[in-house]
């Protein structure tokens, strides 16, 4: 069986085809490197000892995507490509929407063409916006997104439903991811961000390997038992292999939506202190005011994809933090290192 694997360089992306790889399948990526380099998927070989077929380019190129599936016969397409700093999404919306939505257009209007109706897309739990109630089922109302970036995960949604509703023929899997964290235990790939680090736990690791000050806490006056905001951290290696239990389990068309984290909500200050003994000494921080748009708490309620597709995750925020550890202080400066 062979699966493309659009934004595969990328740190998710890159996770699940490894699992993909050691699964047997065959595995096509499609990245344009906008948040990522090769060098992330000669890892991948190097972890698998297996080759992958890469072409640099961007899914929003209708050309080059032909050619793929000229080239290759796909089963099913597993859909990362996108861009994801919510920031950086409310200064450039229109970027986001034409990349983010653009590249999900483009993408299934050319797998029609080729009679491969199989995806597997990458939302979030941002659809739920600040939630009503917890944990968050499939069921929970979707909606009130704070930003460019949760808006269109939101409309990718909509849009890959509303597909399935004119043609049957279609199989859709809508991954909700909760908080991805951690890395391969190899060291080798992990996530590599540009810059100075929007999310918490690349910023705590750079603050571990000195690159960085202090850990900056966004508020501990939130209803949370220590204050600080609760989040469901899952190891992106598990997170990986739902993918590929979706793909082995989900048989029948349809449009199928399945939250994908732990269940166990853990706090700011929690995900600091698991870190702190990652790396053996205890790392330093403030307490800054809160970040504008950011919720309390959120955690899923996993038991659809653990009934459903017999997937659950198995890691601990021990090997999320112990992995993430291994990761920076193998690579200090990412894939540039
Ligand atoms: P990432 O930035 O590491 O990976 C995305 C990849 O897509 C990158 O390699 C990037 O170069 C590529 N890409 C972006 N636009 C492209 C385009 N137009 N054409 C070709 N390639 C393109 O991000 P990630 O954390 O691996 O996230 C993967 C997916 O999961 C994204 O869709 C993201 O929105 C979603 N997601 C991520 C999180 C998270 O916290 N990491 C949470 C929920 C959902
Ligand atoms: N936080 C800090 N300091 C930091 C960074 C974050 O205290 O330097 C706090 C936040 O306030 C929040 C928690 O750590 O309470 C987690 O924040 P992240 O930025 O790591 O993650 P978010 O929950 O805000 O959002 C992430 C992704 C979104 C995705 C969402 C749900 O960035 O794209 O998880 O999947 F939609």
């Amino acid at each position: 069986m062979k699966i493309l694997v659009t934004g595969g360089a990328g740190y998710i992306g890159s996770h699940t085809v490894v699992e993909l790889l050691e699964k047997g399948y065959e595995v096509v990526v499609i990245d344009n490197y906008y948040n990522s380099c090769k060098k992330a998927v000669e890892r991948v070989e190097e972890i698998t000892g297996k080759s992958v077929a890469l072409y640099e380019g961007d899914v929003r190129d209708k050309g080059l995507l032909r050619k793929i599936f000229t080239e290759h016969t796909i089963d099913w397409v597993i859909h990362f490509a996108g861009l994801k700093a919510v920031g950086e999404s409310c200064s450039k919306p229109i970027f986001y929407y034409d990349n983010n939505i653009g590249g999900t257009l483009a993408l299934v209007e050319v797998m029609a063409e080729f009679n491969c109706k199989k995806i597997v897309f990458s939302s979030s739990a941002t659809v739920y916006g600040d939630p009503e109630v917890l944990p968050l089922t499939e069921n929970c109302k979707v909606g009130g997104t704070t930003n460019p970036y949760g808006t269109s995960k939101l409309y990718q949604e909509k849009i890959l439903s509303d597909m399935y509703e004119a043609d049957k023929d279609w199989t859709v899997v809508l991954l909700r991811y909760f908080n991805p964290v951690g890395a391969h235990e190899s060291g080798l790939i992990g996530e590599d961000p540009q810059g100075i680090p929007n999310n918490l736990t690349p910023y705590i690791a750079k603050v571990a390997i000195g690159e960085l000050e202090r850990v900056g806490v966004f508020g501990n006056d939130y209803p949370t038992p220590d204050g600080t905001g609760v989040r469901d951290y899952i190891h992106v290696v598990d997170l990986a292999q739902g993918h590929v239990s979706a793909i082995e389990k989900i048989a029948t068309t349809g449009v199928f939506v399945y939250n994908l984290g732990t269940g166990v909500g853990y706090s700011v200050l929690d995900v600091l202190h698991a870190f702190d003994k990652a790396c053996g000494h205890e790392l330093p921080y403030a307490i800054l005011p809160r970040r504008p748009g950011d919720i309390a708490t959120c955690y899923a309620d996993p038991t659809k994809a653990k009934v459903e597709l017999g997937w659950e995750a198995k890691l601990g925020i021990e090997e999320m933090c112990g992995s993430l550890w291994k990761w920076q202080s193998m690579n200090p400066k990412g894939y540039k290192s």
